[in-house]
């Protein structure tokens, strides 16, 4: 019986995966607003280099591996199990943290995999939608620190993760949801909570959304003068956002929006943050203006180069948080569309999401381990490379060094197939004379120009190993 159950609930789960990847995203602003201030810009132009992160999804959804947080908000589009009653269901939900136990909580495992991955930026989960709190705050008891691993010396999960990737010289990120599912002063228990915004009429009670605002103020506030160096501030939850950037653009977007104005203040929490952390990144996500210093589309890419910050964020699976049996993309599809990504300006934030024991599932640190040896010989065409005039020729793409001096085309291989003993491209030639020197060996190629192409032959040592995701030149 109770394996049947187990059977149907991860059904359910792999369904809920896909149905949240289609009605939950994120999308993109259209417009762009340089940060003025000079510190802000410096660090913006170190982030622009790093171009490969992992986002971290970790909460009490790992307890019995299901989509973070939406399985407690009431939209139509999600699926839960159908026979228990709403309100039991949140009942349940919230008592998953005193289930949470990661006895094996390992961030220095995280720290290393996504290091080997060539990984060079986190962003942390400090706190989800559904209110769970990943690091000690003061302000609700709604945490880690409170519950079956609260003894553990490392029960402030948030400042070992921080500091296991600090230790990696990683930039390190806070990701924070600005609605709290779990706060009465967001979704109040005196009424129903028909979808993912505030679920009372702020203009009837100013005093209770106040209050809120205070609140998230105090926890940005701990997590800014606690934690150590935080490099970037990433907000989601776009929908808490001042009514007056609520656009036809973001209404077609077609998430449920309120009547009232809830927005928490993003001026004066950046104000704090940035006294404690100068020069923070401030990643408002879908708020176009001075807070969103860097867009993130969701689960795509962009089509084309974009002139400004952006970066995308792509699940590792299909979930952010770990689901039993995840289906994991290959190797080569993530290298792939790293190389699209960088090609058109932007960096990939990768979904990587620990069980609730505290380790990541051996088959993702598998993945992660082959995309780092693609990185380790080929960085020099990803890391601190910046846009060419011509970015892309079919599966080759290019990238260009900062200073201009060096240029670099990737070519994608298709997956599974041998290497070809030539490749060619048009539209980013090597001027006459240039060496082309392919990555991967650190061997010069051969080359000829014929007509608008160059056509390089493949020196024969790499032609023996069986599959490779691309190949890298520069020139
Ligand atoms: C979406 C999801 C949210 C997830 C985030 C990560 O906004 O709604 O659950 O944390 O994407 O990018």
């Amino acid at each position: 019986m109770k394996c049947i159950r187990l059977v149907i609930l991860m059904v359910l789960a792999s369904i809920l995966t896909l149905k949240a990847q289609e009605n939950n995203l994120h999308h993109q602003s259209s417009t762009y607003q340089w940060p003025s201030e000079p510190d802000v810009r410096a660090k913006l132009d170190k982030w622009q280099d790093q171009k490969f992160g992992v986002l971290i999804h970790w909460g009490v959804y790992a307890v019995p591996g299901i989509i973070e947080s939406w399985q407690i908000c009431s939209e139509p589009w999600i699926e839960r199990d159908s026979t228990s009653v709403y309100e039991d269901y949140k009942k349940w939900y919230w008592g998953l943290s005193k289930e949470f136990n990661p006895v094996k909580f390992n961030p220095e495992q995280w720290a290393q995999a996504a290091k080997d991955a060539g990984m060079r930026y986190m962003v942390f989960t400090t706190k989800h939608h559904d209110g769970f709190c990943m690091f000690d705050t003061k302000q609700t008891d709604y945490k880690i620190t409170n519950g079956p691993f609260e003894a553990n010396p490392r029960a402030n999960v948030a400042k070992y993760v921080f500091q296991a990737f600090r230790d990696q010289g990683f930039m390190i990120g806070a990701y924070f949801s600005k609605p709290d599912w779990h706060s009465q002063d967001f979704w109040w228990s005196k009424y129903a909570t028909p979808d993912r915004n505030v679920n009372y009429d702020i203009r009837k009670y100013p005093w209770k959304w106040n209050r809120f605002k205070q609140f998230t103020y105090n926890q940005i506030s701990e997590l800014m003068h606690d934690y150590g160096a935080i490099d970037l501030l990433w907000l989601d939850g776009g929908w808490v956002r001042p009514l007056e950037t609520v656009t036809d653009e973001v209404r077609a977007w077609g998430a449920a929006i309120p009547e009232w104005n809830q927005e928490v203040d993003i001026p004066r929490i950046a104000a704090m943050a940035r006294k404690a952390q100068p020069g923070l990144l401030v990643v408002d996500r879908t708020v176009s203006g001075p807070y969103e210093n860097y867009q993130t589309p969701e689960q795509t890419i962009p089509d084309k180069v974009l002139d400004h910050p952006w970066e995308s964020c792509i699940t590792l699976g299909n979930a952010w948080g770990w689901v039993p049996n995840e289906q994991y993309k290959s190797p080569t599809k993530v290298i792939h569309k790293l190389i699209e990504i960088v090609s058109k300006g932007g960096s990939l934030l990768l979904g990587v999401g620990p069980r609730a024991d505290g380790t990541i599932e051996p088959e993702e640190i598998r993945v992660l381990n082959r995309i780092g040896e693609w990185m380790k010989v080929n960085g020099d065409a990803i890391y601190g490379t910046r846009v060419t005039a011509v970015y892309r020729d079919g599966d080759t793409f290019f990238t260009q060094s900062k200073d201009a001096k060096t240029h670099y085309a990737l070519v994608c291989l298709p997956e599974n197939k041998d290497i070809p003993k030539t490749v060619e491209w048009k539209g980013n030639l090597p001027k006459k004379g240039r060496k082309v020197k392919l990555l991967s060996t650190g061997t010069n190629v051969k080359w000829v120009l014929e007509g608008d192409k160059v056509k390089v032959t493949l020196p024969a040592s790499i032609l023996k190993k069986e599959k490779y995701p691309a190949l890298a030149f520069a020139f």
